[in-house]
């Protein structure tokens, strides 16, 4: 019965004969039916060519993973649950509530990637309000089956247990809000999954998400993402979200302002000492922005 021990062998081997992937390489399109099938039918041929090309990196874009009456209802909804609730911020202990956090310029200096975002968390302990983990999990389930985990991994975790998994949802407001350029941690969760929820020039301009290939060159990637395909990338590919709107005020208040992501992630909690985390680029990669964007925000002095 056991026939997926391969997708963790094969890991394996890659992880001990080959340094780390750092840079983008292809952006390889699939059709999230077809991504399905060879997961649920094993396909060790074409699994292996997936894990081969991502510890590569290369970058794969599920297309129509998601639906986008999903994605609108889940957006709606957290801009909803929280309109009373004031910004906070928990640590990711035992008993953590969900909650959102307008991250500002300044605030986003506290965390190991420099940010400014509108983020809303939510954990499987918290009674699921906006009914969303049951439609993320059809996604999220095959992916850890993909990345050499039992597809339900994590899920029964509270923070005592050392790995939670946690949705965020994203909004960027515009012309502030960005994420700079970082390697994310790869130990628990050995790929960056990203749901996209904004279409370049219908919902906002700009570059918005960003991979880093060998050259230490930006690699435009919204030009062909649509609602509700899932981008897959290894986790230490260099990746970062430049402002998009830049001639806009940011609107904390209006849902439709900036751009809206969704982050699915197996965290390691804050109960556990030394915590393993990712790193910011600053000063360590010389980036060439050939683009015609920021990367991030214009700090405008009064
Ligand atoms: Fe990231």
């Amino acid at each position: 019965m056991n026939n997926t021990k391969f997708y963790k062998l094969f890991w394996q081997e890659k992880e001990k004969n080959y340094p780390l992937p750092r840079k983008s390489r292809n952006i390889i399109k699939v059709e999230f039916n077809e991504f399905e099938k060879i997961l649920n039918d094993d396909d060790e041929i074409k699994v292996k060519k997936i894990i081969d090309n991502l510890y590569s990196g290369d970058f794969y874009l599920i297309k129509n993973a998601f639906s986008t009456s999903f994605l609108n209802r889940i957006k709606k909804g957290c801009f909803e649950h929280f309109s009373n609730s004031p910004s906070t911020f928990y640590k990711m202990l035992e008993g953590t509530p969900d909650f959102q956090r307008k991250i500002d310029i300044e605030t986003g200096k506290k965390y190991s990637f420099k940010r400014c975002s509108h983020s809303f968390y939510f954990y499987r302990w918290n009674n699921d309000p906006l009914n969303l983990f049951g439609e993320i999990d059809k996604k999220w389930r095959l992916v850890k089956k993909l990345m050499g985990l039992d597809f339900n991994a994590y899920e029964k975790n509270t923070p005592k247990d050392g790995v939670i998994d946690r949705v965020q949802l994203v909004k960027y407001p515009s012309s502030i809000g960005f994420l700079e350029p970082h390697s994310d941690p790869y130990k628990y969760q050995k790929l960056f999954i990203s749901g996209y929820m904004s279409k370049k020039d219908q919902d906002f301009t700009g570059l918005g998400f960003y991979l880093i290939d060998q050259n230490d060159k930006i690699v435009e990637i919204e030009n062909d993402i649509d609602i509700g395909d899932v981008g897959l990338g290894y986790a230490t590919v260099q990746h970062g979200v430049a402002p998009v709107n830049i001639n806009k005020n940011p609107d904390w208040d209006d849902i439709n302002d900036g751009r809206w992501f969704l982050s699915m992630y197996s965290n390691q909690s804050d109960e556990v000492k030394e915590r393993h985390t990712g790193h910011s680029l600053e000063n360590t990669v010389d980036i060439i922005n050939q683009t015609d964007y920021q990367i991030r925000p214009i700090i405008k002095h009064a």
